[in-house]
This record gives C-alpha cells, sequence and structure tokens, in this order.
C-alpha cells in the first residue's frame, strides 16, 4: 500500500515522505502545477526553514528557493555565515498555485484553508528531521508552523517554543524585500533580514 496521508502508515523517512507527496491529491492545486516542490536538505537538520509556496522556477526545477527570492535568501545566509547546505529548506504549500496571464504565471497566494490541508505534509518533515529551530519566512509559513494567524510584527524576531524540542523564530519573506521599491527600504529591511540569519546562526 503506498503511503499517503494516512495515520496507519506514516512515511518513515524524509525520501518515503517526498514520494508519497508526489502523488498527493488532497486539494485541487496539484492539477495545474509541474510536479510536487517537497524540501530539500540533511533529515536531521538541525534547522528547518518554512516558506510559502514554490514559485514559477521552482514548479520546473522541482527545489525550493531558487528563484529570484531564493537568491535573496542565498545572500542573507550567505551574510550571517550559514550554510545552506546544512538547512532543511521547504515550504508551506508544496505546490505552486498561479493564475495564467498570457504566456506568463503570476503567482497567487494560498488560500488557510489549502494551507491545512498541506500542513500534513509539513508536520510531517517536523516530525522526520525533527529541527531544534524552524525558521517561518512570512505570514503563510508561520500561520502553517502554528496553526493559526498571526502578524510579523508582533511575532517578528523572537524564539517562540513551539514543542519541547522546537523553537520557531518568525521573519519576512524574501519576496516582500525583493518587492520595495525604494533603494533606502530595501537596504534596512535587508540589514534586518541579515540580523534575522544571525539569530539563525546563534541558535541552532
Ligand atoms: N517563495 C517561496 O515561498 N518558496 C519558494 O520555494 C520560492 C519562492
Amino acid at each position: 500500500m503506498p503511503i499517503g496521508r494516512d495515520e496507519a502508515a506514516l512515511p518513515q523517512t524524509i525520501a518515503e515522505a517526498r514520494e508519497a507527496a508526489e502523488e498527493c491529491r488532497a486539494c485541487p492545486l496539484w492539477e495545474p502545477a509541474t510536479q510536487t516542490v517537497f524540501g530539500k536538505g540533511p533529515d536531521d537538520a538541525p534547522v528547518i526553514f518554512v516558506g510559502e509556496q514554490p514559485g514559477d522556477q521552482e514548479d520546473i526545477a522541482g527545489e525550493p528557493f531558487i528563484g529570484p527570492a531564493g537568491k535573496v535568501f542565498d545572500q542573507a545566509l550567505a551574510a550571517a555565515g550559514i550554510d545552506r547546505r546544512q538547512a532543511y529548506v521547504t515550504n508551506a504549500v508544496k505546490h505552486f498555485k498561479f493564475e495564467p496571464r498570457g504566456k506568463r504565471r503570476i503567482h497567487a497566494k494560498p488560500t488557510m484553508g489549502e494551507v491545512k490541508i498541506c500542513r500534513w505534509w509539513l508536520n510531517q518533515e517536523r516530525r522526520l528531521v525533527r529541527p531544534k529551530l524552524i525558521v517561518a519566512l512570512g505570514a503563510t509559513a508561520a500561520a502553517a508552523v502554528l496553526g493559526k494567524t498571526v502578524t510579523i510584527k508582533a511575532t517578528r524576531s523572537t524564539l517562540i517554543d513551539v514543542d519541547a524540542d522546537t523553537r520557531l523564530l518568525v521573519t519576512v519573506h524574501p519576496s516582500y524585500i525583493l518587492r520595495l521599491p525604494d533603494a533606502a527600504a530595501k537596504a534596512r529591511e535587508t540589514e534586518a533580514f541579515e540580523a534575522d540569519m544571525a539569530l539563525v546562526l546563534r541558535t541552532v
């Protein structure tokens, strides 16, 4: 019997979870997407970074955070001295949700219902990787980890206990920095994001 979203047959490894998630049909997002984009990184990583959902490039490549937001993320990690290869990187929602516009596919925000459905996979990743720290990149990721809506303003840069062994750090999504039109605001927010990444390094 294939391992799926069945409490009686929980995946035993990240590789099993990844394989099972390829067949996930629990919400309609799988259909227009190219593929499931599952988390990537060591299955004993001390930290899990959680984004919102794969973007256009991630959907095609099948890997999280390799497009423009991934570049901002990589730069902040490098500035803080974090080796991404030692982290597990995933998303709250594992399929790209988009609106077709001509030849382009425009990112569409997942609903809380979709986040809740996909949370099953995030919970498997948390159970199997057992990280010391989870970093929520943006409000959707924070909601997926906590199971309730929170604001970035109220939660950012503080360490929140989520269970006996795991803490959560909420920060902004790298796309937020990308979208800032003003160079000064961009520089200020980049610095704040890098400071959060430095806190990650001090925590794990
Ligand atoms: N944005 C995300 O939240 N995740 C990705 O993997 C890429 C862009």
